[in-house]
């Protein structure tokens, strides 16, 4: 498929898409002037600060800042990619998807997916229908009945159960005519060893169906019934199977994640299940591997908190504090769910009920209150070398936190718990990233800073807004901002693209945005439903730019200021011609 057909395709989608009707296919949605207003589908809210500016053809909200066109909307919703989201609304309006001439090898992987998927999805039937309707599964529903599965529990999950025998699946899919490669490829059934023919992986077994987060079938998990090993037998790696990717129960999951603004997550799928039972759904399992970055950014497109849960036995604990650097690389913020008593998640619920197990979930701990509970109970800390060993166990997770005013609160916790001077932790803390915290009177410039931030940020939005409503507005900002320095990154992808799409005569609708990463696209659609309207309009513009301008001046007066010095210390008397420069930025700036 060539280039052009590919926009001339998304183009017509784009202008047949009204975006008010899509979403109120998900929200009920009120008009108020000439914007609508319902409860954002993204977080939790009980009075509306999600927006739709129909002419526009943006959404917003105001309260978790989500925003973007109708394709963004429908891409978050439906959980799917942007293009993912552009196809679908074209199915609905019925307009084709122009043929792509793909390589063999492309169509070739395509179909051995393709394949994989549906011969999944019919031993997740086979397996499920030989747990609910056959007599071999009868040793099945017994052993879920034991562990207080309920019915309904088997439906939702599709869980199933693996007879007894050596080759029940591979015989009779052989026999449905599905081919020996499918069976082996999907890890379903290996080869024997000796002779030929298949026998299957799964055998005596209950079997819990492991989908992506679309909720099509990649694999499954096995337990056995009583305790001989290995307790658990996953499917192998496969096209579709891979571990370090995939976290059970995200398909039904995701959307609890969204509302709830935060993940939960624990060991092992049987607790998933259970935690998902008690009414708690935004919920997954890693599968038996460690947690992964990969998991981790994979949760992080849904929410910025990551909940573990793990097994309160030594083994889980490790593994928490292992997952906790992992995550916390990735940016995402961490807490700890303790269980008290009982092993794991699903033993506590089946001990102590639903209600006691969401009581827990809203007592998550902070990483670091966790960190520090976890390290005073780890370590004989009356002793000085006990001492010594807490405070650097507890260096790494106070030297992350970015507020001072926090890092200064848990400092004054770890020196009284340890009953050591205050001052020793912050010198120790010192000493541990010099680099990163040079003085402690650093903190509050750097507060500062963020604050200016904010109306810099205003400024630019309303000069985005000026800018995209009428392209000579763009032109005239150019005058006086030089926009590759714009200090706010998200601003300036955003006047870039704009200045790029004009210069290639394009006109300025949502199209043109499709290009803008996931911040800024955000970004834009928080400028454009920011309504002032009138003659304020005209005179925020104004002195928005003149704010920006500042801003541009007071980078380039400090850059040139720290050249200035190091020429000075270095003894080259280039500083003198840098210190003139100083001097002329000044002058500029006291005209603004
Ligand atoms: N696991 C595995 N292979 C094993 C043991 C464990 O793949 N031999 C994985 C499974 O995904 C399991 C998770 O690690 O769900 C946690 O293991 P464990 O705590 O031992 O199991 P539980 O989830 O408590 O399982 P159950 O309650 O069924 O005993
Ligand atoms: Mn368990």
């Amino acid at each position: 498929m060539r280039n052009e057909e590919m926009d001339d395709f998304v183009e017509r989608v784009n202008a047949q898409t009204d975006i008010l009707s899509v979403v109120q296919g998900y929200v009920p949605m009120k008009r108020k002037g000439n914007r609508y207003w319902g409860c954002c589908p993204f977080h939790q809210e009980n009075t509306p600060s999600f927006s739709v500016v129909p002419d526009k053809g943006f959404f917003y909200c105001f309260g978790c800042h989500a925003g973007g066109n109708a394709f963004k909307f429908l891409s978050m919703i439906e959980n799917v990619s942007y293009f993912e989201a552009i196809k679908l609304q074209a199915e609905k309006l019925g307009i084709p998807l122009p043929e792509r001439h793909k390589s063999p090898q492309e169509l070739a992987r395509e179909q051995e997916r393709k394949d994989l998927r549906k011969v999944n999805e019919l031993a997740r039937d086979f397996f499920h229908n030989c747990l609910t309707m056959t007599r071999l599964g009868e040793p099945g529903l017994a052993y879920f009945k034991k562990r207080g599965i309920r019915p309904e529990t088997i439906e939702e999950f599709q869980l199933g159960f693996a007879p007894l025998a050596w080759d029940k699946l591979s015989t009779a899919f052989l026999k449905r005519g599905i081919k020996q490669e499918f069976l082996l490829a999907s890890g379903l059934a290996a080869e024997r060893r000796n002779g030929n023919g298949l026998y299957d992986r799964f055998r005596g077994r209950v079997i819990i169906p492991i989908a992506d987060e679309r909720g099509r079938v990649v694999g499954f998990g096995g337990r056995v019934l009583d305790d001989s090993t290995p307790k658990y037998l996953n499917t192998p790696e496969t096209v579709l199977f891979n571990k370090r990717r995939i976290l059970f129960g995200l398909d039904r999951a995701h959307r609890a994640i969204q509302r709830e603004g935060y993940a939960i997550v624990v060991e092992g799928y049987m607790d998933a299940i259970s935690v998902f039972d008690a009414g708690v759904e935004n919920v997954v399992a890693s599968l038996g591997t460690a947690f992964t970055p990969e998991h981790s950014k994979l949760l992080l497109r849904y929410a910025p908190v990551i909940c573990f849960c793990y097994d309160s036995d030594e083994a889980g604990q490790n593994a928490t504090i292992r997952a906790l650097s992992i995550v916390r690389d990735t940016g995402a913020e961490v807490r700890v769910i303790v269980v008290p008593d009982g092993k794991d998640p699903d033993e506590y619920i089946r001990k102590h009920g639903a209600e006691a197990f969401r009581a827990l979930v809203q007592k998550a701990m902070p990483l670091v209150d966790y960190r520090l509970h976890y390290v005073l109970s780890h370590t004989r800390y009356d002793t000085l070398a006990g001492k010594v060993q807490a405070l650097q166990a507890m260096m790494p997770v106070l030297a992350g936190i970015r507020k001072p005013t926090e890092r200064s609160e848990y400092e004054k916790k770890l020196a009284q718990a340890l009953m050591l001077d205050e001052g020793v932790v912050q010198a120790e803390l010192a000493r541990y990233r010099p680099e990163v915290l040079p003085k402690e009177t650093k903190a509050p410039v750097r507060q500062a800073v963020v604050q200016q931030d904010d109306a810099l940020r205003r400024a630019g939005r309303i000069v985005i807004r000026m800018a995209w409503q009428d392209p000579a507005v763009l032109a005239h900002v150019e005058t006086i901002l030089t926009l590759e320095k714009l200090a706010d990154p998200v601003q300036r992808e955003i006047l870039l693209l704009l200045k790029q799409g004009l210069s290639e005569g394009r006109p300025v609708d949502e199209a043109m945005t499709a290009g803008l990463s996931d911040e800024a696209s955000a970004e834009l659609s928080r400028a454009l439903v920011e309504n002032l309207g009138g003659r304020e309009e005209t005179q925020a513009y104004e002195d928005s730019l003149k704010v920006l301008k500042k801003a541009e001046l007071n980078a380039l007066y400090m850059e040139h200021s720290r050249r200035a010095n190091e020429y000075l210390q270095a003894g080259n008397k280039a500083y003198l011609d840098e210190l003139n420069e100083v001097n002329k930025i000044k002058h500029e700036m006291d005209e603004w």
